[in-house]
Parts: C-alpha cells; sequence; structure tokens
C-alpha cells in the first residue's frame, strides 16, 4: 500500500477514537476536589515541599484549610488538618481508607509488602493484625515481659549515673535501653555483638554467642537509614517516567539496607527453629519470633505466612519499639529542661507518690497523672509520626461534599491538628497541665483532637507497649536524676530543629548531664 493510503487508513481509524476519548471526557462529571494550589505539569506541587513536610503542609493547610489537595506528581494527595477530617478518615470511612500505596519502600525494604506497615488492607493484612493483637500484644504476654523493661531500666538507669555528672548524649542511653528491651522481647536476648559498643551484653546463651553478626552500633545506623527511607518522597513513586531512573538514589540504598536486615534476620530464624528442632515436644514460645513461628507453620490458617512475612513482622516490631521511644523521650526531655517549674511539679508528684526510696514500676504510673500528662503533651507538641503513616483510598468518595478520587493518597495531619488553637490554648507552648485543665473542666475532648497513636483499622498495633516503655522511663529518668545543660548553654538557646523520616526526630542530639537526685545507694540495685 502506498504512504497516502497508509495515512488516510491511520486517520480514518484515530480520529474517531480521539473524538469518542474527547467526549468521554467532557461527558465525565467534573470532579469538586478540595481546594489547593494549582500544580505545575509532571512535579505537580513538589516545588512547595521543603525539607520538613509536616511544616509545609501546615503552612499550605492554614492557607487551604480543614481539607485540601496537593498532587505530588501526578498523584492527587488529600490532607486532612482538623479533628473532624481526621474523624472523617479514620472513623468514617475507616476502610475505604485502610490502603497503603505501593512505595519503592514497602516493595524493597519489607519484602514486596509482606510486613504490617505496608501491607495492603486485605485478608493477610487483616489476618496478621489478629495474630498481633492475639497473641503479641496481649495484656497477658506484654505483662509477662515487664521483668526485661525492669531490668534494662535498671542498667541503663545505672549506666547514667556512672556518667558522674559529665555531658552524655541522652539519645545513645536511651537507644541501648529500647533496643536491649525490644530485643529480648522479639528475638529473645539482646541479639547484638557487644562490638565497641560497650552494650554490657550478659545473656548466658553461651551456644549463640558465636552467631553474633552484627554490632548494635551497625544496627542502630541500619534502622535509622530505615526509618529515613521509609519516609522520604521518593519522586520514582509520584512521577511515573522517573520510577526506573532512581534519580535520587534512594531505591539503591534501600536495596542495600535491605540485604542487611535480611542477613540478620535469616540468621535470627534458623537460631529460632534451630532451638525448636532440638527441643522436640518440650518446646514452648519463649519471644515474638517464636510465636511468629508458630504461627506461620500452622496449616490451619487460612492465609499463610511465609517466611518472608515471619521477617518483615520481626523486622517491623523491631524498627517500631525502639527509634519511636527514643525520640519521644529526648522530646520530653529537651522540653523540659526548657521548663524547670514543670520538673518542679513532677518532681513534687514523684516525691509524694513515691518517696525517695524506691523506683517506679509500671503499677504507679497510674497514680502519677503529671508524669502521664507530660507524656501526652510531648506526644502533642511532638508527634512521633505528623502526618500518620499514608493510606490509599480504595473507592471514590465524598467527605464533606467534597469528591475524593480513588486512588489517592490520604494523609492525616496531627502536626496541625495538635496545634489547632480551637482545641488547645496557646497551642505553641508546652503545658502538661492542660489536659488536667481539660478535666477538670469536664470539657468533653473533642474525639481525634490527640492522635500520637492514628486510630481505626491501621492505628499503631504496638502502643500498648510503646506507652509503657516511655512513661516508665521517663518518670524514672525525672525521680533519679536533676538534669542540667553542659557548659553554660541557656535552656532559652537549645535546639529545637526536626529532621523528617518516618519518625521525627530532634536534629542535634540533646547533650545534658545527669545528677543524682536519690540517696546513693539507689543505684546500685
Ligand atoms: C512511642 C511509641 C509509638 C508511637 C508514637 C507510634 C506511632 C504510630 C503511628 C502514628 C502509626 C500510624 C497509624 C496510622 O497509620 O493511622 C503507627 C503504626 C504502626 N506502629 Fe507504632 N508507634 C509506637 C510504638 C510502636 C511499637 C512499640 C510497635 C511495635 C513493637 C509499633 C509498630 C507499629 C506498626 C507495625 C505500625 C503499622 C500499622 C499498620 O499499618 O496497620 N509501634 N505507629
Amino acid at each position: 500500500m502506498e504512504a497516502q493510503t497508509w495515512a488516510a487508513c491511520a486517520a480514518a481509524c484515530l480520529i474517531p477514537l480521539a473524538l469518542l476519548l474527547l467526549t468521554n471526557h467532557l461527558r465525565r462529571p467534573k470532579l469538586n476536589l478540595p481546594p489547593g494550589p494549582k500544580p505545575w505539569p509532571v512535579i505537580g506541587n513538589f516545588n512547595l515541599i521543603g525539607p520538613l513536610p509536616h511544616h509545609s503542609i501546615h503552612e499550605l493547610s492554614e492557607k487551604y484549610g480543614p481539607i485540601m489537595t496537593l498532587k505530588f506528581g501526578s498523584i492527587p494527595v488529600i490532607i486532612g488538618s482538623t479533628a473532624q477530617m481526621a474523624t472523617n478518615f479514620l472513623k468514617n470511612n475507616d476502610e475505604i481508607f485502610a490502603g497503603r500505596p505501593k512505595t519503592a519502600a514497602g516493595k524493597y525494604t519489607t519484602y514486596n509488602y509482606s510486613n504490617m506497615t505496608w501491607s495492603d488492607y486485605g485478608p493477610y493484612f487483616r489476618q496478621a493484625r489478629k495474630l498481633w493483637s492475639m497473641h503479641l500484644f496481649s495484656a497477658k504476654r506484654l505483662e509477662s515481659y515487664e521483668y526485661i523493661r525492669v531490668e534494662e531500666l535498671n542498667l541503663v538507669l545505672r549506666d547514667i549515673f556512672n556518667t558522674n555528672g559529665e555531658k552524655i548524649t541522652l539519645k545513645d542511653h536511651l537507644s541501648n535501653f529500647s533496643l536491649n528491651v525490644i530485643s529480648r522481647v522479639v528475638l529473645g536476648k539482646r541479639y547484638l555483638d557487644k562490638g565497641n559498643d560497650n552494650d554490657n551484653d550478659n545473656d548466658n546463651d553461651n551456644e549463640h554467642q558465636g552467631k553474633k553478626i552484627v554490632t548494635s552500633k551497625e544496627f542502630k545506623l541500619m534502622l535509622d537509614e530505615l526509618f529515613i527511607l521509609n519516609g522520604v518522597l521518593n519522586l520514582g513513586d509520584w512521577i511515573p517516567c522517573l520510577k526506573y531512573l532512581d534519580i535520587q538514589g534512594y531505591v539503591k540504598r534501600m536495596k542495600k539496607v535491605a540485604k542487611k536486615f535480611d542477613r540478620f534476620m535469616e540468621n535470627v530464624l534458623d537460631e529460632h527453629n534451630a532451638r525448636r528442632a532440638k527441643e522436640k515436644d518440650k518446646w514452648v514460645p519463649k519471644d515474638m519470633v517464636d510465636v511468629l513461628l508458630q504461627y506461620a507453620n500452622d496449616p490451619n490458617h487460612e492465609v499463610k505466612i511465609e517466611r518472608d512475612g515471619v521477617k518483615a513482622f520481626t523486622q517491623d516490631l523491631i524498627a517500631g519499639g525502639t527509634d519511636t521511644s527514643t525520640i519521644a523521650i529526648e522530646w520530653a526531655i529537651t522540653e523540659l529542661i526548657r521548663k524547670p517549674e514543670i520538673i518542679a511539679k513532677a518532681t513534687e508528684e514523684l516525691d509524694h507518690v513515691i518517696g525517695k526510696e524506691r523506683w517506679i514500676q509500671e503499677g504507679d504510673i497510674q497514680n502519677l497523672p503529671y508524669i502521664r500528662n507530660i507524656v501526652k503533651e510531648t506526644f502533642r507538641l511532638h508527634p512521633v509520626t505528623p502526618l500518620l503513616v499514608p493510606r490509599l483510598s480504595k473507592e471514590q468518595v465524598k467527605v464533606e461534599g467534597y469528591d475524593i478520587p480513588k486512588g489517592s493518597v490520604v494523609l492525616v495531619n496531627t502536626f496541625t491538628i495538635h496545634r489547632d488553637p480551637n482545641l488547645y490554648e496557646k497551642p505553641q507552648e508546652f503545658c502538661p497541665s492542660r489536659f488536667i485543665e481539660k478535666e477538670n473542666k469536664e470539657v468533653k475532648s473533642q474525639e481525634f483532637e490527640h492522635l500520637p497513636f492514628g486510630s481505626g483499622r491501621r492505628k499503631c498495633p504496638g502502643y500498648n507497649l510503646g506507652l509503657k516503655i516511655i512513661e516508665l522511663c521517663l518518670a524514672n529518668l525525672l525521680h533519679g536524676f536533676e538534669w542540667k545543660l553542659p557548659d553554660n548553654i541557656k535552656p532559652d538557646d537549645l535546639d529545637m530543629e526536626e529532621i523528617f523520616s518516618l519518625a521525627n526526630s530532634k536534629k542535634i542530639p540533646l547533650i545534658v548531664c545527669a545528677h543524682p537526685r536519690l540517696p546513693r545507694h539507689m543505684y546500685s540495685t
């Protein structure tokens, strides 16, 4: 056929097709999207997002209101910034928004979305959630690990006492403590090699001593990297044409850290399976990995949890349980050092309820309302995940008259909700007694005004353990020590900058001096 005839045929086919598409487009009812800034082609509104996305989004929400649309690349991102909007997303339409977007982080760092955090809302997720709440985080199981929290706390208090009032990087002590607690609860022992870290590993399990494969310093770096990479705005997730280019280099880093974790996890699982094979009928589950493996080997479950699933959940448990509590306690002590009158009130409560001849136990916490409110206030001003973890809408739905298209990413902006002047007087001020005043005035708390752990189907499954660790540790740090700044630094000069990752931590670690405030003999227990 000649060239003109080809062209005529192509035109005859293509013109009706184009007309059809155009008519369909024009006929489609126009969506009433929530307001937002005009997006650029290709990049959308990425130009408006700075290195601290929750701050950029906070400012944008002041301009566009309680519900707004941004475009990240080609994907609509709907942001709810009031308690009312959080109720719409996390309660009224919870199931529709219970999915998670498919990010490169979920694919490469969590065994192809096999963990809890990035798995889609479906049978696998629901089965896993049941397993977590009934077997890993039941009240009975958490109670059975109380002795571990107490032993590790005693060690950290003694370590801090031994610093003799010299300056310390508080975060190092806190992360040793939380990593050791989680490691013993999840993996059954402190799995990490002493290396040069001086982390007092005293488990006597000689059989396993030779197999430690990573130092705690290396492991903490791995965890930091995991948190950063799970929180980054990876352009390839949002701009399809960049997916395979990895122009920021994040995917390369994800693959690298995943490989390191996998080596560690393989070792953990092999050791646990070996103990089970050796002990045969006498075997009983000792730690969370044992529980996960027992569940995975049970043929009676409809949805199978494979070896990758066990590794992914184990990683979830370690990552979820360590950085989060370290970050929260570091923020709490930082805020308190800036407000000596709050420390005075807290220690008055501790001296009155506990006295100076014993440490605080978990059962005491309910009798320490001021300490509990310090934790609440810390979560309010420094939410660990200020935009929660992104959700995905599985169908188109109307929220407060606006259309939320299927496939939109939904962010619940707790950073702004927690600073809403309609909910909190002088919202920028750190003031734990605001919660007591609220209770006294019998002001009925508006639901969803305080969301440190999220809510609904994707609410943090580890909140009970996280709270226990934070409240117990903070109460004892305040009971045991007076906290001073070194080198004549004034409290007002303390750096309060943040760094954004999956968890919102202090950019510059807090350096402090701890002076004992209890009789000396208390620190040798
Ligand atoms: C200070 C302590 C903690 C804080 C502030 C915290 C906060 C959160 C938040 C805000 C979410 C997102 C909820 C949502 O999307 O609506 C979350 C999810 C999650 N947290 Fe925590 N968390 C803490 C401790 C823990 C602990 C101790 C664990 C486990 C040992 C854990 C494991 C998880 C997991 C697996 C998810 C994902 C849940 C899902 O996608 O369904 N967290 N956490």
